[in-house]
């Protein structure tokens, strides 16, 4: 058998150890592996990872010291043309002109959107890997990134906390994650911040200036709000404006934290992580599946249907925006 395996969508540091998890576990049980590089675009344009023989398959030395490194090495993107109906059917006359006989995306909603479309017209096998710093798939506890993603946001705000001390301010930062708040309420909880502003929960001015008027009476001289890119009422600059005009007691900056989230060396939840669902990828592939994304939930590996990973917005627990209004004292 032959495995295609590809990067797709916005880029999530420990892709890398997910694509060598495929590699290794598919090679030691006899598949041969073809890295398709720059995603769907990639596939389309017949962009396959060369090997030090000049050959496009991957080896078990393609992948030596992969776990490691940040960013998508196979490269990735996002494919207009494969959004389109002859886009999939090009890439189904390449996966057969390559004998490809089972694929494995690693990405984030879209990536799945565009498996579910290919399967409309190719009879191979697909099994996914979440790999997104969003976390904000449904069939999984965490998707690969996100710990890392985490991490990253967490160092910044530590930093920006010392400057805010120092001039008594209070600083909007904003997070990733396109409609989801899991990095903004992660974050908050982790660095210790007073106020988080995601999709998930109404952002009000009013109240969030009364908070502030608390907080300040209760002698807080700094403060950290994380606002979720996604918040339904706007970004950070926005967000920031609007407290101005609502008479915000503190004095305000805004950092808006960016790509800067996506890169780095994975931490070793993700490199563990990621790890695991390649392997249990390749395992679901020979075992026949097809149609669904590998997650692990509760420390086990499990399978859910593409479909059912983006059906619905994975909901953050009540239970962590509480903990975070009740520490924010
Ligand atoms: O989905 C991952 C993500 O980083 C989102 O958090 C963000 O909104 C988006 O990708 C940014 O995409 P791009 O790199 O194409 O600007």
């Amino acid at each position: 058998m032959r495995i295609g395996v590809f990067c797709s969508g916005g880029d999530a540091p420990g892709m890398n150890a997910c694509v060598r998890a495929v590699v290794r576990t598919a090679i030691a049980a006899g598949q041969e592996v073809m890295g398709v590089c720059r995603g769907y675009a990639g596939l389309l344009e017949e962009d396959f990872f060369v090997n030090d023989r000049g050959q496009p398959l991957m080896t078990l030395r393609s992948v030596s010291d992969w776990s490691r490194k940040g960013g998508a090495l196979l490269r990735s993107s996002r494919s207009d043309e494969f959004r389109t109906e002859a886009g999939q059917q090009k890439a189904v006359a390449v996966l057969e002109k390559h004998g490809i006989d089972a694929l494995v995306p690693i990405g984030g909603d879209g990536t799945f959107h565009g498996a579910v479309d290919l399967a409309r017209f190719w009879g191979g096998q697909i099994v996914g890997c979440p790999g997104t710093i969003d976390n904000d798939l449904c069939g999984t506890d965490y998707t690969i990134g996100f710990s890392t993603a985490v991490q990253t946001a967490v160092e910044a705000v530590d930093k920006i906390r010392d400057t805010a001390a120092s001039h008594e301010r209070m600083f909007l930062i904003e997070v990733m994650g396109r409609h989801s708040g899991y990095i903004a309420v992660h974050t908050a909880l982790a660095a210790g911040a007073e106020v988080v502003a995601v999709p998930e929960t109404p952002t009000e001015i009013e109240v969030i200036v009364q908070q502030l008027d608390e907080l300040k009476d209760r002698g807080k001289s700094s403060i950290m709000m994380i606002v979720a890119e996604g918040d339904e009422e706007g970004g950070a600059e926005i967000l920031n404006e609007r407290l101005k005009s609502a008479a915000c007691p503190f004095s305000t900056r805004v950092v808006i934290l960016g790509h800067l989230q996506r890169g780095g060396s994975p931490a070793p939840e993700d490199r563990i992580l990621a790890t695991q669902m390649g392997d249990a990828a390749v395992r679901a592939i020979l075992d026949g599946k097809t149609g669904v994304m590998v997650g692990v939930a509760a420390g086990q590996c499990i399978l859910t249907q593409f479909e059912e990973t983006f059906a619905q917005h994975r909901p953050i627990p009540q239970s962590l925006l509480d903990l975070l209004d009740a520490l924010s004292q």
